[in-house]
């Protein structure tokens, strides 16, 4: 059967501050997706959070980029927004930075990640949603996943995985696109990929067969406004057993808190804590920055789950890694590496202080 899974997400408002999402909005998107569901439009649904951010997750069949499931996703966030403002949820409708829906919410402000497939015998999927963070974060999860056998033992010792995967990575800034072949090309492909703010892992193939592996989030949402908006708090969609990593071998990299650029003001790097959807409510210095994992099997369409696959002790030590590292890097408060480089943070006054500087600086 074939099918697309579509995850269209936004922060449409924040309770309290930018830490999590009022379960009001999670009500009324739930109605939204529930009539799409009931009128035949969609197979199925599930309304989630991770922090402030809304998540939808859909499966349909109307394949990838419908305007008709783009302007579902829109709708529900407009109705959502009206709802923030009403509760003064703070940033109410940031992500909602088009006046109006044009067909796609691809550089809009949502984020989305879709994948088309022919639904296996047993289909298992895993989708990574992230708060306080930007797209690159799943860079070195992915390649984990996908290209290290230290992560993923199915590598090296199960036959329909041993081809390898093809990696489909964006240079976000300059809007290019380049596919690298693991495990040929990887040392080329970590040139790029060891920089997650400019290249971005969009989606990977398994290469004997070529279907569709990973998708992922890459919108910069700073970029298409032009001005901060927050950082675009990414998801990703991972297919997982058979010709694909295991489960564990999809969550493993999270065992290890890795440092991503995000956590307060979009504007400083921090480690990555996997949790519960419960616990994703980042708090302390508006972060650290989170990661939760929803585990689903589909039949014909229907989203039977979700389990909430970082909500097990086994991740305790990774959480605990995340903290310590959060500890470690707060005490340079705003001094690098915590605090971005001059050019990636979200805020910045440096033109105003350079303006009132001016004339100060003597050549040395
Ligand atoms: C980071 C984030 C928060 C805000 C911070 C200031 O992605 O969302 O750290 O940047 O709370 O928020 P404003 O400027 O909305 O008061
Ligand atoms: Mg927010
Ligand atoms: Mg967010």
């Amino acid at each position: 059967m074939k099918l697309t899974l579509s995850v269209i997400k936004a922060d449409i408002g924040g309770y309290v501050g930018h830490s999590s999402s009022h379960p009001d909005l999670l009500d009324a998107a739930g109605k939204s997706m529930a009539k799409a569901k009931k009128s035949g439009f969609l197979i199925d649904y599930h309304v989630t959070r991770c922090g402030d951010d809304l998540q939808l997750i859909m499966t349909h069949q109307h394949g990838e980029d419908s305007d008709k499931v783009h302007k579902l996703a829109w709708e529900t966030f407009v109705e959502g927004t009206k709802i923030a403002k009403k509760l003064k949820l703070h940033g109410a409708g940031q992500d909602m930075l088009a006046d109006a829906f044009s067909g796609n919410v691809r550089g809009m402000g949502p984020g989305v990640a879709e994948m088309e497939i022919n639904e296996r015998e047993a289909e298992t999927i895993i989708i990574f949603m992230a708060d306080k963070t930007a797209s690159g974060a799943w860079n070195l999860p992915l390649y984990k996943i996908f290209a290290d056998p230290f992560n993923t033992i199915g590598l090296v010792i199960a036959s329909n995985m041993h081809c390898g995967f093809s990696f489909e990575v964006h240079d976000v800034k300059d809007s290019k696109k380049i596919f690298f072949n693991a495990p040929e090309e990887i040392y080329d492909m970590l040139v790029f990929i060891g920089a997650p703010s400019r290249f971005c892992v969009k989606n990977v193939y398994h290469r004997e067969s070529g279907e569709i592996a990973a998708a992922s989030s890459t919108q910069k949402l700073a970029m298409i406004a032009g001005r901060y908006v927050g950082k675009d708090d990414p998801v990703c969609i991972v297919r997982a057993q058979g010709k694909f990593p295991a489960v564990g071998e999809v969550l493993e990299p999270f065992a290890h808190s890795h440092i991503v650029e995000g956590w307060m003001r979009g504007s400083h790097n921090g480690p990555l804590m996997p949790v519960a959807v419960r616990e994703s409510n980042p708090s302390r210095f508006d972060g650290p920055p989170r990661v939760i994992a929803a585990g689903f099997q589909l039949a014909n369409g229907k989203l039977v789950g979700p389990l909430d696959m970082f909500d097990d002790p086994s991740f305790d030590n990774a959480r605990q890694e995340a903290k310590d590292i959060a500890d470690v890097l707060r005490q340079h408060g705003p001094f690098e590496p915590h605090r971005l480089p001059l050019d990636e943070m979200e805020y910045t006054t440096m033109p105003d202080v350079m303006k009132k500087l001016k004339g100060r600086f003597k050549k040395i």
